[in-house]
């Protein structure tokens, strides 16, 4: 297995170097090359994903991200410089983001229900693309676009994904998520794509419902998601939320795939460096070996990918919620869950 490891900023590595540690333990045959990129390369050289770069990462299997950023480097740059360009480079369009309410952790809602959903988010397409200008810029007239761009193509690939993963869970349940009536043009496209596409899987039972009644049910009754299908802007706002009723930031893991599998998929925690608690020791880095247990999923090794799962569950279980954590002691105790159920 070749992996390209983008450690990143604050937190990043320490998350990182405990993800490694847990991976080490399920798999023995791992190759890892790591790349400085983020703000402190930024600042040292201006670089943010050099050519050169980019065309050695395509050769890895997949790629590891803790997180990227910076107070000290303005809003904008690594986020389109590095991650976007990234995701569009690699034709990363199924953003893959599991939320399941483990056992023994207390998420913010009273009476916790059973949560264990995967959104399905457009990771290339919507209003992240780029399309759009200033007029009449520093003017009382001025006018900014923002155009969300939706096609077919885009979609049915997503949705496609969708179903497959709807089909593979005991539930086999999708929702679409969209405002299909307000945002009539693309809502339409996407309704059409996913009636289409479920003719193919009929034992999946599909529903549809808005962003917005979507928010209200993510709290009050978020246990009746099972796969969530929705647009890159959604999505984004959606998986917050339900990284937040599952438990929250230190917890939650994403991945980043291109599908077709021609280029690396990438895989990272949902936080970022978090600059408030880096270089204390005390991020917990259970987000990033849960991110490891997608990539080993996507890679073929779901036998690996179910052993570091248990071992978090057996983790957040009995782990001393009240307490401060401690990244490395996590990260050993993982590590040796790990092992101890091979
Ligand atoms: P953040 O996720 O870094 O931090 C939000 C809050 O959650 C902070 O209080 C932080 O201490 C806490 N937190 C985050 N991860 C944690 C962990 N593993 N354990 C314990 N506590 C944790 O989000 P924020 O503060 O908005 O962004 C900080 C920087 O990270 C910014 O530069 C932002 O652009 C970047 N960022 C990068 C991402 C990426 O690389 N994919 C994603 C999100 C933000
Ligand atoms: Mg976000």
């Amino acid at each position: 297995m070749r992996l390209a490891v983008i450690p990143g900023d604050g937190i990043g590595p320490e998350v990182i170097n405990e993800a490694l540690k847990v991976l080490g333990e399920v798999a023995r045959d791992v190759e890892t090359v790591e790349y400085d990129l983020g703000a402190a390369r930024w600042h040292s050289t201006g670089e943010l994903l050099p050519e050169t770069v980019l065309t050695e990462i395509k050769q890895h299997d997949a790629i590891l991200l803790g997180a990227v950023g910076d107070p000290s480097v303005p809003s904008g740059i690594l986020e389109r410089g590095l991650l976007l360009r990234l995701r569009f480079e690699l034709d990363h369009h199924v953003n893959l983001r599991p939320a399941r309410l483990y056992p023994g952790v207390r998420g913010p809602l009273s009476g916790n229900a059973e949560i264990d959903m995967v959104v399905v988010r457009e990771g290339t397409e919507g209003p992240y693309v780029g399309t759009g200008g200033l007029l009449r810029k520093d003017t009382p007239h001025e006018i900014a676009t923002e155009v969300s761009q939706n096609t077919a193509f885009g979609i049915e690939r997503v949705v496609r994904d969708a179903f497959a993963r709807a089909q593979r869970r005991p539930r086999k349940h999708l929702t679409l998520v969209h405002k299909t009536n307000v945002l009539t043009y693309a809502g339409a496209l996407w309704s059409r794509i996913v009636e289409e596409v479920s003719l193919e899987y009929p034992e999946v039972s599909v529903a549809y419902q808005h962003i917005d009644s979507t928010t209200i049910h993510m709290v009050t009754d978020p246990g009746r998601y099972d796969v969530i299908v929705t647009d890159n802007l959604f999505g984004d706002i959606l998986t917050d939320l339900a990284a937040a009723v599952t438990g929250g930031i230190g917890l939650a893991a994403s991945g980043n795939l291109d599908a077709s599998r021609t280029n690396p998929s990438m895989f990272e925690p949902v936080h970022g460096s978090a600059p408030d608690i880096a270089g204390q020791g005390i991020a917990d880095p259970t987000a990033a070996v849960l991110s490891v247990a997608l990539l080993l999923d996507h890679l073929g090794h779901g036998d690996s990918a179910r052993r570091i799962e248990a071992a978090v569950a057996f983790d957040l279980a009995t782990r001393d919620h009240s307490a401060t954590g401690n990244t490395s002691s996590i990260g050993d105790r993982l590590a040796a869950l790990v092992s101890s159920r091979e």
